[in-house]
């Protein structure tokens, strides 16, 4: 049996510091031998968001032990890496140049090939961590910083359906629970306050919903939450307001998703028909369950990475590493950090004011 490739993953493109190690087993199928993930929360709560400056200080900090953690835990060597892949973008420039910066030098020290890794497309494969997974499949990601559409055609080969105009879900959810005096990182607790409230006690906006294809829009939602948080006096309407906040998600997905279904089989006529949801927001039960309904509907399989690969980790990135270090692609040591890095790099900017649909 010939020897299995080993590669340490890094991960810094904001407030997570992670390392990993991957393999694959005898089927060519990634397994995560190591995933060691470090959140700075702590860091950032006073602020009530990700300090740029702060976050890149303390992924110098931690790199080294983070690092260091993986290999050991994965029971290997340093030096029977094989190759070193390293987030590089998309991201804050300042956080992405910390991991970038270490895995580069950490390849060139161990004389192994440096991979450049799209975070974004490290959620969109991370299902592959758990799941046999053929091209090409539809793809809802929803992050902090992204809500998009794309029907994944194969590795690097991504057709964008549709896009947020202007906030991204995972702002949103932040967003909405700033104003509800949630504490950092707000998003998910909205899901836990939204189980004690009453999901039809607001009437919330719906921006874009009878228009726009499956692209979405979010920013006159969070306008209406502000109006309502001046008015707010209760705990309990506070609970309302999130779980009607939630509702109104759920509705918008619910229907953007079913024209995403319309459009990937029109345009791309998959062999099979199968639904990938990642990144962070992901992680919510409320949407999962809605969005398992909906496939059911539609005669789709659903496929969800596991919750704790949901939000940002090395594991991700190291097995995107591992589909290139196969195919043999491989990135120079002057390889920029890039603070925008569409997967479909042919899809139109549509962000602000003004956008047509
Ligand atoms: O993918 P991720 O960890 O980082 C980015 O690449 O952006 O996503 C983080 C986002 C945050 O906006 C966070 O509030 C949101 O995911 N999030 C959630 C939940 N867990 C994380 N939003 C709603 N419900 C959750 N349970
Ligand atoms: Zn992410």
């Amino acid at each position: 049996m010939s020897k299995k490739p080993l590669i340490l993953g890094i991960e810094s493109s904001c407030d997570e510091t992670s390392g990993s190690i991957i393999s694959e087993n005898d089927k060519g199928q990634p397994i995560v031998l190591s995933n060691i993930i470090s959140s700075q929360v702590d860091v950032h709560k006073e602020f009530g968001g990700v300090v740029p400056e702060l976050a890149a200080r303390s992924h110098i900090e931690k790199i080294d032990w983070i690092v260091q953690k993986a290999i050991d835990d994965s029971g290997i060597k340093i030096n029977e890496i094989d190759a070193v892949a390293s987030t590089a973008g998309p991201g804050l420039v300042v956080c992405l140049s910390v991991g970038l910066s270490f895995g580069k030098a950490l390849a060139a020290s161990l004389n192994k090939p440096f991979i450049a890794v799209n975070h974004l497309e490290g959620h969109a494969l991370s299902p592959k961590l758990n799941s046999e997974l053929n091209y090409p499949y539809l793809l809802l990601l929803i992050s902090g910083g992204h809500s998009q559409y794309l029907s994944v055609n194969n590795l690097s080969k991504y057709q964008r359906l549709g896009t947020t105009i202007d906030d991204a879900i995972g702002e949103a959810f932040d967003k909405t629970a700033k104003l509800l005096d949630i504490e950092f990182p707000g998003g998910p607790q909205i899901e836990v306050l939204a189980k004690k409230g009453d999901p039809n006690k607001y009437n919330l906006p719906k921006p874009i919903f009878n228009k726009g294809g499956c692209n979405l829009s979010f920013a006159g939602l969070k306008t209406a939450v502000l109006k309502i948080t001046n008015q707010i006096k209760t705990d309990q309407e506070k609970f309302d307001l999130a779980a009607s906040f939630q509702k109104t998600i759920l509705e918008i997905l619910y229907k953007k998703t079913k024209i995403a279904f319309e459009q990937f089989e029109k345009q791309v006529n998959p062999k099979e028909k199968k639904f990938v949801v990642a990144g962070g927001v992901a992680a919510n039960k409320e949407i999962r369950n809605m969005l398992m309904k909906l496939c059911e509907e539609e005669n789709y399989e659903p496929i969800f990475p596991p919750i704790e690969l949901c939000g940002d980790n090395a594991a991700m990135i190291g097995m995107v590493g591992l589909e290139k270090f196969k195919l043999k692609q491989f990135n120079n040591l002057d390889y920029p950090a890039k603070p925008r890095w569409p997967l479909d790099e042919n899809a139109a900017f549509l962000k602000g004011a003004g956008v047509k649909l």
